[in-house]
């Protein structure tokens, strides 16, 4: 109650309402703003603990984690953190990605300087998918999760044996639901064949995407196919880690900290983005009295396609302001301005980057839409 008791004022009390809907056409009922347990930030045990019960206390009931994220840490932290309210949540977790064996393709390394060093691997065996989840349900103090996720695809195991795991693991109770994770149309096809003539709730019901006001490529072809399956549409990293919020105001430079973890920050991008914001997004925001964060927010929220937002939060007021842009309003002519200015805006995702990695990158995306013209 720390939440709501200690700062909320009436007004706002009456005015934080986090709205709840399916995931897509599946039983499955979510907060539309979902709390992303990722945990970019350091902050204690006891400062996140205090994060999540205010997301609950708001009614941002649903939650994302993983067991990558921080290493088994974060989950273990929200098994406390949900000490005595797991009946009052929905836990979404994932599995697939292990940096405890040699088994996979490496997704990515932490590097020689980190200790200790980790190499993450795709494994979305049926063997690891079990452990995982079963590591999850030790580690978040509960018996069942109510949505478990693919992370990333595994090009070496067939989809099909993967989705049988999780329809086992569905069977025994530890699972309600499962779902995708970073799959794209081609992939989510795959997967459509495989499951077909299985009953509905041995089906996935979801697919979770990076999508924000800057990463608009799902527009399109996984979200019009997401949506002809029936899967659910879960946006995450809907600030762009805190891009989209009244930080990118701040003249530059940004700190490095900021620099280093979203290429928004780079100066050129930040001053492009400082304009487009300062044009569009500013205005509406200030008629509403709302930041710049709540109305990027809430433009997803107004988004069809999109059943929920799962956003991070690392202070109280992060988690208050984020709960209230869902009781935002856009009218149709305030959506469609945000709509056509950010459809046309483009980052330059390699600002900063030394020509060796500006080659690599485009060389990652020429291969991308090759495999993807194959229908790979
Ligand atoms: N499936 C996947 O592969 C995948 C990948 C990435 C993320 N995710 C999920 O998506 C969640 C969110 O992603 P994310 O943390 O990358 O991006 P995000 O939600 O766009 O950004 C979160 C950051 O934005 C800032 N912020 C939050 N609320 C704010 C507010 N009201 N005003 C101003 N700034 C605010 C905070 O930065 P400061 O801490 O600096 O204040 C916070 O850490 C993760 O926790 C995870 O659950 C999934």
């Amino acid at each position: 109650m720390l939440c709501r008791l200690s700062l909320l004022s009436p007004a706002d009390r009456l005015s934080a309402v986090v709205q709840r809907r399916n995931l897509g056409s599946n039983s499955l009922e979510i907060s539309r703003i979902v709390f992303g347990a990722m945990g970019r930030s350091v902050s204690s045990q006891a400062d996140r603990a205090d994060v999540v019960a205010c997301a609950i206390d708001e009614g941002i009931t649903t939650i994302d984690t993983a067991p990558l994220y921080e290493f088994g840490q974060s989950e273990s932290e929200l098994g406390r953190s949900l000490s005595g309210r797991r009946n009052e949540v929905e836990i979404l977790s994932k599995v697939g990605l292990r940096w405890d064996d040699n088994h996979g393709d490496v997704l990515f390394d932490t590097g020689e300087g980190s200790q200790p060093r980790r190499v993450v691997r795709r494994d979305s065996r049926p063997t690891a998918i079990r452990r995982d989840v079963e590591e999850s349900l030790m580690r978040l103090r509960t018996d069942h999760l109510d949505l478990v996720q693919i992370h990333h695809p595994d090009p070496h195991v067939p989809i099909a044996e993967s989705l049988e795991a999780l329809a086992d693991l569905i069977r025994e109770g530890k699972i309600l639901h499962f779902g995708f994770s970073n799959f794209d149309a081609a992939l989510l096809r795959d997967a459509e064949e495989a499951y077909a003539t299985k009953p509905k709730h041995f089906r996935p019901i979801s697919n979770q995407l990076h999508y924000s006001l800057l990463k608009r490529v799902a527009d399109e072809d996984i979200l019009p196919e997401a949506k002809r399956i029936g899967l659910g549409l879960l946006a995450y990293s809907p600030l762009e880690i805190g891009a989209l919020s009244d930080r990118i105001l701040e003249p530059g430079p940004h700190a490095i900290d900021l620099v280093e973890r979203s290429v928004a920050f780079r100066p050129n991008n930040a001053r492009l983005l400082r304009a487009a914001v300062t044009d569009v997004i500013s205005p509406i925001a200030a008629q509403k009295s709302a930041s710049v964060s709540q109305v990027s927010l809430a433009w997803l929220l107004h988004y069809e396609p999109i059943d929920g937002v799962i956003v991070g939060a690392t202070t109280l007021d992060q988690v208050r302001a984020n709960a209230q842009a869902a009781a935002i309003t856009l009218s149709p002519e305030e959506f469609d301005q945000i709509d056509r200015h950010f459809a046309a805006f483009t980052l330059d995702r390699t600002e900063g980057y030394d020509l060796k990695t500006r080659l690599r990158q485009k060389l990652r995306r020429v291969k991308g839409r090759m495999n993807h013209a194959l229908g790979r």
